[in-house]
């Protein structure tokens, strides 16, 4: 409809400053934003508080549909591993396996592993050799493969982790013109981390240990292809999603070191800044994503059945309605609301175990004695160009 002038959307800002379009378009009166993504479709952003909980929260608003190849899309190919459904959570609900997913990333389970997070974080930081060190690479990619080994998938090895990480570097980058990546990386890319979690898995099920993969695997109901998604699935959005968050949120802490010197003096503040690294630190480079099966009025603006909507969780974070001077840290603001990890009935099953690697992280850094500093300018980190999650390159640090 109104899409047709739509804004080419991603806006092309790949490090850790919000472009200005979006505090742009959420200043303007209108209720979304008409955008043209990079598949050529048109969408509708929403960049408000308030109208991205309205439609996180709305039924008539779908992920699952948003997720269907002939769908319109925001991204240059249907995120669809090779013979897979590609919606892991239907699929898991349909098994009757969700409530396994909801234990396994329970309060109980988590808090079980948080001394052990702790350490591990600790133990990376004193690891590193330098200076200079990578913070990226020492920390922000190793503390959730830590993880990832332990709670979700078993036994992988370093040098899986490098390619795995390669294919995923593709699979969520916006694809040709914007990243370094042919359409044709991205199909080979969904197809070789698919194909070596099917090589993978009956080791990864049968080894050691008591992770998510073979719990879901252990009652024989999902064939060797959804337990092969099922693992490419949580590769995306439990590893990379961690590893990529905490790099940025690794830069925003050392652009702020006093608020590092704060933890430090007193760590009781560990929690609450996590929660405003949650806010505050943009990731996604786009929207989540919302198929409307029938017509949805937003405040006038009539969102009709079929129309892909696209909610900026960065921008909404950043909305001064819903948090004052929102582009400035302030850990101990009441950060709670943050819509870091979505809303609705798609709310990460992940958000505990991922603010624990968070706070595991805040508290290392901060804790360690001498406390790492960048070493470049902030200005000069090197960026991914056309990644769907920012990432910096490196995170050179000295002490
Ligand atoms: C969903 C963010 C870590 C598993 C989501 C959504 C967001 C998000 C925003 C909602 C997407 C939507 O509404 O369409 C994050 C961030 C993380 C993180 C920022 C790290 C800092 C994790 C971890 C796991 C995980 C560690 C797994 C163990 C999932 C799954 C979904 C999801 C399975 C899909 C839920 C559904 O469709 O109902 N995540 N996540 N995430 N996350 Fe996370």
């Amino acid at each position: 409809a109104g899409a047709e002038a739509g804004l080419p959307f991603p806006f092309g800002d790949w490090g850790f400053d919000l472009a200005p379009q979006y505090a742009r378009v959420r200043a303007a009166r209108a209720p979304a934003c008409p955008v043209r993504t990079v598949n050529g479709d048109p969408a509708w952003l929403i960049t408000r508080y308030d109208l991205a909980r309205r439609v996180l929260a709305d039924p008539r608003l779908s992920l699952s549909a948003a997720l269907r190849p002939e769908a319109p899309r925001q991204e240059p190919l249907p995120i669809r591993l090779p013979e897979g459904t590609g919606d892991i959570v239907t699929t898991l609900n349909k098994a009757g396996l969700h409530h396994v997913v909801a234990d396994a990333l329970g309060p109980r389970a988590v808090k079980r592993h948080q001394e052990w997070i702790n350490e591990q974080a600790r133990h990376l930081l004193d690891a590193l050799a330098g200076p200079p060190a990578d913070l990226r690479a020492g920390l922000a990619l190793r503390l959730p493969f830590a993880l990832t080994r332990r709670l979700l998938l078993g036994d992988l090895h370093q040098a899986e982790l490098v390619r795995l990480n390669q294919w995923a570097d593709a699979i969520l980058s916006w694809g040709p013109g914007l990243s370094r990546y042919a359409t044709a990386d991205l199909a080979a890319a969904q197809e070789h981390i698919y194909r070596f979690f099917l090589h993978r898995l009956p080791d990864l099920a049968a080894g050691s240990g008591d992770h998510l993969l073979k719990r879901i695997a252990a009652p024989g109901v999902l064939d060797q292809r959804d337990l092969a998604v099922f693992a490419a699935s949580m590769f995306l959005a439990g590893y990379r999603t961690s590893a990529s968050f905490l790099a940025g949120a690794l830069v925003t802490l050392l652009r702020h070191p006093d608020a590092l010197r704060a933890v430090r003096d007193d760590p009781a503040l560990v929690p609450a800044t996590a929660q405003e690294l949650l806010r505050y630190t943009p990731m996604a480079t786009g929207g989540v994503k919302r198929l409307a099966m029938r017509e949805v009025d937003l405040d006038g603006l009539v969102i009709k059945a079929g129309d892909l909507v696209l909610v900026s969780l960065e921008a909404a974070n950043h909305d001064p309605a819903a948090f004052p001077d929102p582009d400035t840290f302030t850990p101990g603001r009441d950060a709670s609301g943050h819509l870091g990890f979505g809303h609705g009935s798609h709310f990460c099953p992940g958000n505990r175990l991922a603010r624990m690697q968070i706070e595991a992280a805040v508290a290392a850094l901060a804790g360690h004695s001498p406390t790492p500093r960048l070493a470049v300018p902030a200005h000069d980190l090197p960026w991914m160009h056309g990644a769907g999650f920012r990432t910096p390159q490196t995170i050179p640090v000295t002490w």
